[in-house]
């Protein structure tokens, strides 16, 4: 897909600034386009066959992005909100011009992985109920989780509106007061994992979402950090295939 578009354009849409600011920054002389300094704002480019560069560094242009977040506790999953830090704030300019939104929810205090993007086709699949996109947790609960509550989670779990969950995997990691406990679901209710763990008599001390379908968090991501996602990882998330463990 090539389309050649106005100068100004393609670079406030890529965060440049405002149209003003991009017309200054073409005005003075820090735009190239193959190899020419380029000062007419209106020039028609084609930003995909055309080399681009802004003060001699090359342009990677795209349209989607797509972009894993290791969440911190304390932000909203959510691109704008009125008391709360939302995840969009967390990201630098250049990639909030692609008005990206966070592919799903994780709690206020929930960490982990957040895919956020700006490809509404990709997001909606992942987020199908009828696609079964597992999700996979590692929690601390308080209280002992055993062979019963593995068993419990096979089966489904009754959540306190009356609701059963679809069968969901629960693998106990260590054992004591506080439980380590990673669990696989197959569906996004409203705090779902706090909810199951409710209805056993167990409380969730701690949250962190580690895969969505085969993409998983990168544990080299610090808390609060983020980048776009590799190629290998993002054909994980378009291939149906890679819908599922
Ligand atoms: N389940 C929860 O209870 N909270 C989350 O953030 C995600 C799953």
């Amino acid at each position: 897909m090539s389309k050649r578009q106005r100068l100004d354009k393609i670079l406030s849409n890529l965060g440049f600034g405002t149209r003003k600011e991009v017309k200054d920054l073409i005005k003075s002389g820090a735009i190239e386009i193959d190899g020419v300094i380029a000062k007419d704002v209106g020039l028609q480019v084609d930003p995909l066959g055309q080399n681009i560069k802004v003060n001699n560094k090359e342009l990677v242009y795209r349209e989607v992005i797509y972009i894993m977040m290791n969440k911190p506790q304390g932000v909203v999953s959510a691109t704008e909100d009125k008391r709360d830090t939302t995840v969009v704030d967390l990201l630098e300019d250049s990639l909030q011009a692609f008005q990206p939104a966070p592919v799903g929810r994780l709690d206020k205090d929930t960490e982990g992985l957040l895919l956020i993007t700006n490809d509404g086709q990709l997001a909606h699949k992942l987020l199908s109920p009828k696609k079964h996109v597992p999700k996979t947790y590692f929690a601390h609960i308080e209280g002992r989780v055993g062979e019963l509550d593995i068993r419990a989670f096979e089966q489904g779990i009754t959540l306190d509106d009356g609701y059963t969950t679809l069968p969901a995997q629960l693998k106990v990691l260590t054992q004591g007061e506080i439980s380590q406990v990673e669990i696989i679901i197959y569906e996004g209710k409203f705090h779902q994992i706090k909810r199951m763990f409710q209805a056993v008599d167990k409380k969730v001390v701690y949250l962190k979402r580690i895969a969505m379908g085969r993409l998983q968090l990168d544990e080299s991501l610090d808390i609060g950090k983020y980048r776009e996602l590799r190629e290998d990882e993002l054909s994980l998330l378009q291939d149906n295939d890679g819908m599922s463990n």
